[in-house]
């Protein structure tokens, strides 16, 4: 038995060792109502479980506790939840734990909300961009990307509504996760009451610990938890996962899959299986050929889902729900199952070995999405999900060698290969000057960081010093959106144009406004085609809103239309919150009517650095970038597509087999020197052209 201090109270309490925390719980036992026990029992078997009590005397007696389990053990849905039974959220304060991926936010909050019998939006809710399903007097716990937690900075600088943080998935090192950790260090001297815990896998666990030591010589008379961070390792009760290899390389992994999936069915005992392959479309094919596959069909008991980021809520559910008995689910998913949610019921993984990463090269200044190799902690964790309910099997779409000389041991955060130009905003914001200087968790490279600075500097939002211009770079930072996409909504209020401006920028913050049924590619072809524009994809989007709202915002008419029901109505919502953010920056609403050289000129002079021009005698469509000469070409779905207009500006690159510009405006060369004269010159937009 030992003694602890309850946190937030002045009694102590007794706990149990050896029996995780018995009297944390009679609390709770009491409250829960009928239909809870089964619940209960299943959070009491989570391997977590046995740590609750360690976790909770770590995070009382440390600043940081960093905390390592596999997947599944419960860590993201039982440690916030221990540490408002132990009563950190008492006293108005708030439990938060940040998600990198939008839709484990909403996974999660709703998982828990179930568990503690509440309602979702009250004592647990959650909020992501555009989506704020929290209530201020009653939410205790809160689930949010890292995200949005670093805009809720700008306002509480310290978070100081929040006594614990919980950074979750800090392995995955995204960018906004990077930004956050280096920026909490920073918070915790300022607030040593604050606790941090920090969930990662195990390969990081320790350089996790080791940035957050912030351990000097303990003074006697200092009082307070310990610098030194904790590391608390939860044994999980994963099965053996037996591995198997390609036995060559694999030419079309996405057949590859199909056909490893078909070969389970037939051979193997049941028992769900999950597909990882890279992206959308990569799933879409896939399930097209499991559906066509009559040998496939015609077994019965097999059922295929997808399960990526922007998949509607009902499609999700069908993901998470139980799988029937004699049936054989099959889950075909980008990385996003690989640590972040957790699937019951699969016992066989099939991994393609690659994921979609974002790549960024300062040189040439473009940023794209490619399909590259994973690293082996990856694959490691891939073939873990096998291994939950039983013994598991791993197929890998790669041959053993490829795996053991080939691939990297780890993968490169996201900060050192990304465009930093929404990270140093944001820093800058936070009035953090010297972004150099700054202690991150990796650093990122001075290049890129020099090639922020230099865009943010001609769009006007920093000045010589590199400060925040006021008010411009105020209002660029305060706007929840890519820095490029909030000068296009500042300067829209110049050229009257803010209402379209608003919508092409809600338009351009979710996935996709069409709706892709398998095997109709040529009806979407044609139904695009009726509202295709000839100045490019961003005013294709104005005419299809406009068509959605005088249809009364009527799912028939989306329908028809091959528009996306769904991603209409989020437009709408997000477009209600763009205006009133608008109207608080004092920028007046107002429409052009129509007049397209406006919107194109309000686009350009956010994304002037994303400038083409046509090669002269390009009979392919071949363009180059004016800054760094980089080919690129229009991506097959945009309006633009084999248009080929002299002078382009794109959204963004993805890339396959090329560089492929998607959401594409044709503009006229002089609106860039009016736009950016820093950036380009005269002479340099005249020798390009000859
Ligand atoms: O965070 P970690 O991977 O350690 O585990 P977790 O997400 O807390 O999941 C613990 C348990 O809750 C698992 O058995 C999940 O299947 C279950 N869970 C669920 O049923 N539905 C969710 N949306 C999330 C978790
Ligand atoms: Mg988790």
């Amino acid at each position: 038995m030992s003694r602890f201090w309850k946190p937030g109270t002045e009694k102590p309490v007794l706990v149990d060792d050896e029996e995780g925390g018995v009297l944390f719980y009679s609390s709770l036992s009491s409250s829960s109502g009928y239909g809870h026990a089964s619940i209960e029992k299943q959070r009491q078997r989570l391997p977590v479980y046995k740590y609750r009590t360690s976790i909770l005397y770590l995070v009382e007696n440390h600043a940081t506790t960093v905390i390592v389990g596999e997947t599944g053990s419960g860590k993201t849905t039982q440690i916030p939840q221990y540490l408002k039974e132990a009563g950190w959220a008492e006293g108005g304060r708030m439990i938060a734990c940040t998600q990198p991926r939008r839709l484990a936010v909403q996974s999660v909050a709703s998982r828990v909300s179930e568990e503690m019998g509440v309602k979702l939006g009250e004592e647990v809710g959650y909020t992501i961009r555009f989506e704020d399903i929290t209530n201020a007097d009653v939410t205790r716990i809160k689930f949010l990307t890292d995200g949005v937690l670093l805009r809720e900075m700008m306002d509480d600088p310290l978070l100081s509504k929040y006594s614990v943080i919980m950074v979750d998935e800090a392995h995955e090192r995204s960018l906004s996760t990077d930004i956050l950790l280096g920026l909490l260090k920073k918070i915790q001297r300022r607030r040593p009451e604050l606790r941090l815990v920090i969930s990662s896998a195990t390969i990081e666990a320790k350089s996790m610990a080791s940035f957050f030591n912030n351990s000097r010589k303990r003074q006697e008379e200092e009082l307070g938890p310990s610098k030194e961070p904790a590391i608390l390792s939860v044994e999980g009760r994963g099965f053996n996962v037996q591995t198997f290899y390609a036995e060559e390389p694999v030419p079309d992994y996405i057949r590859a899959a199909v056909s490893t999936v078909s070969s389970i069915h037939d051979e193997e005992p049941v028992g769900d299986i999950l597909v990882f392959l890279t992206g959308q479309d990569d799933i879409e094919a896939a399930i097209q050929m499991l559906t066509e596959d009559t040998e496939v069909t015609r077994k019965p008991g097999l059922f295929v889902l997808p399960l990526y980021s922007g998949l509607p809520r009902a499609d999700q559910d069908l993901v998470f729900s139980p799988t029937p008995r004699g049936k054989r689910k099959v889950i075909i998913s980008t990385n996003i199952a690989e640590t972040s949610l957790t699937l019951e019921g699969v016992v066989y993984v099939v991994d393609c070995g690659f994921s979609k990463q974002r790549f960024y090269n300062p040189m040439t200044d473009i940023e794209n999405l490619v399909v590259a190799p994973i690293s082996k902690a990856s694959a490691r964790q891939r073939a873990g999900r096998a291994g939950r309910v039983r013994p598991g099997k791993c197929y890998r779409l790669y041959t053993e060698e490829y795996f053991l000389n080939e691939m990297s041991a780890h993968g490169i955060p996201e900060m050192q290969r990304s465009n930093l130009v929404s990270c140093v905003i944001q820093l800058k914001a936070l009035g953090i000057d010297n972004i150099l200087g700054f202690d991150w968790p990796a650093s990122p490279s001075p290049e890129a960081l020099i090639r922020a600075l230099e865009v943010l500097y001609s769009l006007g939002v920093i000045d010589d010093d590199a400060k925040l211009t006021s008010p411009a770079g105020f209002q660029v930072a305060e706007i929840p959106l890519d820095p490029m996409i909030s000068k296009m909504i500042l300067a829209s209020s110049d050229y009257g144009c803010s209402e379209e401006v608003i919508t092409i920028a809600a338009v351009l913050s979710i996935q996709s406004i069409w709706f892709s049924v398998r095997g109709s590619q040529k009806e979407l072809d044609e139904a695009k085609l009726r509202f295709a524009a000839a100045e490019g994809d961003h005013v294709t989007f104005l005419n299809v809103n406009k068509g959605f709202i005088e249809s009364g915002k009527s799912s028939n008419w989306c329908h028809k239309n091959h528009v996306n029901y769904q991603a209409m109505k989020k437009v709408q919502e997000i477009r209600q919150q763009l205006r009133r953010i608008a109207q608080r920056l004092g920028i007046a609403l107002k429409s052009c009517e129509g007049d397209t050289r406006a919107v194109r000129k309000a686009i350009t002079a956010g994304f002037f650095a994303n400038a083409c021009r046509l090669e002269a005698f390009s009979h392919n469509g071949l363009y180059k970038t004016i800054r760094s000469s980089q080919e690129v070409y229009i991506h097959p779905s945009s309006v633009l597509f084999r248009v080929n207009p002299k002078w382009v500006i794109f959204h963004s690159i993805v890339s396959t087999d090329r560089q492929y510009m998607r959401n594409v405006i044709s503009i006229d060369p002089s609106w860039l020197t009016e736009a950016a004269p820093h950036f380009y010159q005269h002479q340099q937009l005249k020798s390009r052209a000859q």
